[in-house]
């Protein structure tokens, strides 16, 4: 009896040692410190992330990219499924969803949190951002982190700024180098109320439309043009519907990435450091990445179409900065003056710096 008890004592010691050892081994695959908390880890963590543009584009690149550093560096134990192209849920419908836990994450473009927390109006203000190094100081200072306070009280956590980057004006109807020549013309945008009154000042209408309408509504003429980056003109091929584009850089198409509050709250630390790992190595990769391909896809679009591509000259942007101007004004109390302030001297610190 007795030899019985202290085999059967070995044996359950043996198979607890296995146990942990083996499940260490597992977390240490990626350099990642040991940590009481991590025992969660064990349960398989599921994280739906739904976004409406096309694998090919740096968000959507990005995504999955974000999903196998995850896999990764959790051994599989966390799996973050990826659902592009509006496959799940339109913008405003993915906000709604991941407000209410039923996806745990997604990247809205700024302007589609504007129609809830109007002080992201403020990253649609047009020319806020006279070059990438400006864009980079507002995610990364004090303009990005007022933002991802706001997100808080409505069941939101901000995980990272994504760029995509700076937006271009196309139309079917003339070259558009002057204010003047947007007249009558209807362009498809975002929902934000910024940019709304930005076509009001230069004589257009707008529409609102999903992304996923875009190319369709181009197409039967709908609408005239849109605005856009580079590398969502060329994967979603609107450039085929479209006779003219002018490089205006006039606004920017940034991304926020966000997770659901309690869901994160909920996350074993060991989880939310690996998300947090895997977010700051994709954020990083995506920056670099949304530059070099809007690079490579204007090429790409002036060699396979048709479509007459102007190029705005120092003169010409300062007649549109000064048409938009009053937008500054007009949406200080909506946006706040402390935040319209900031991104005032951030304008300023780069066009003085012309760096
Ligand atoms: C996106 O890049 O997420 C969509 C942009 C748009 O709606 O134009």
């Amino acid at each position: 009896m007795k030899s019985f008890l202290t085999i059967s004592l070995f044996v359950i010691i043996g198979l607890i040692t296995a146990v942990l050892v083996g499940f260490r081994e597992n977390l240490f695959a990626e350099n990642i410190p040991y940590d009481a908390e991590q025992e969660g880890l064990n349960q398989q963590i599921i994280i739906k992330f739904s976004h409406v543009v096309a694998e090919n584009t740096p968000k959507g690149l990005a995504a999955l990219k974000f999903a196998s550093i995850v896999k990764e560096k959790s051994g599989g134990q966390i799996e973050v499924q990826v659902f592009p192209n509006g496959m799940l849920y339109s913008e405003s419908q993915g906000i709604d969803a991941l407000r209410n836990g039923d996806i745990q994450m997604i990247a809205p473009a700024f302007s589609n949190l504007s129609l809830l927390i109007p002080q992201w109006l403020a990253m649609d203000l047009p020319y806020a951002f006279p070059n990438q190094k400006a864009v980079e100081e507002a995610f990364n200072g004090e303009i990005g982190a007022e933002l991802f306070r706001t997100l808080e009280s409505r069941n939101m956590k901000g995980l990272a700024f994504w760029s995509n980057g700076f937006k271009q004006m196309t139309n079917n109807r003339n070259p558009l180098i002057s204010p003047e020549d947007f007249k009558q013309l209807n362009f498809r945008i975002m929902p934000s109320e910024v940019i709304a009154a930005q076509f009001r000042l230069l004589g257009a209408r707008s529409t609102p439309l999903a992304f996923n309408e875009v190319y369709r509504s181009l197409l039967t003429g709908t609408v005239d043009g849109q605005e856009n980056t580079i590398s969502n003109i060329y994967t979603k091929r609107l450039y085929q519907t479209q006779n003219y584009m002018t490089l205006s850089n006039h606004g920017y198409l940034g991304y926020v990435v966000i997770i659901n509050k309690p869901f994160w709250e909920g996350l074993p630390k060991q989880a939310q450091r690996i998300i947090r790992q895997a977010m700051e190595e994709t954020t990083a990769w995506m920056n670099d990445q949304a530059v070099k391909m809007n690079q490579e896809q204007l090429e790409l679009i002036r060699h396979s179409s048709d479509i007459k591509i102007d190029e705005l000259d120092a003169a010409e942007r300062e007649q549109w900065i000064k048409a938009l101007e009053p937008v500054y004004r007009q949406f200080a109390p909506i946006i706040g003056e402390p935040l319209t302030s900031r991104i005032q001297s951030l304008r300023k610190k780069y066009i003085e710096s012309a760096d």
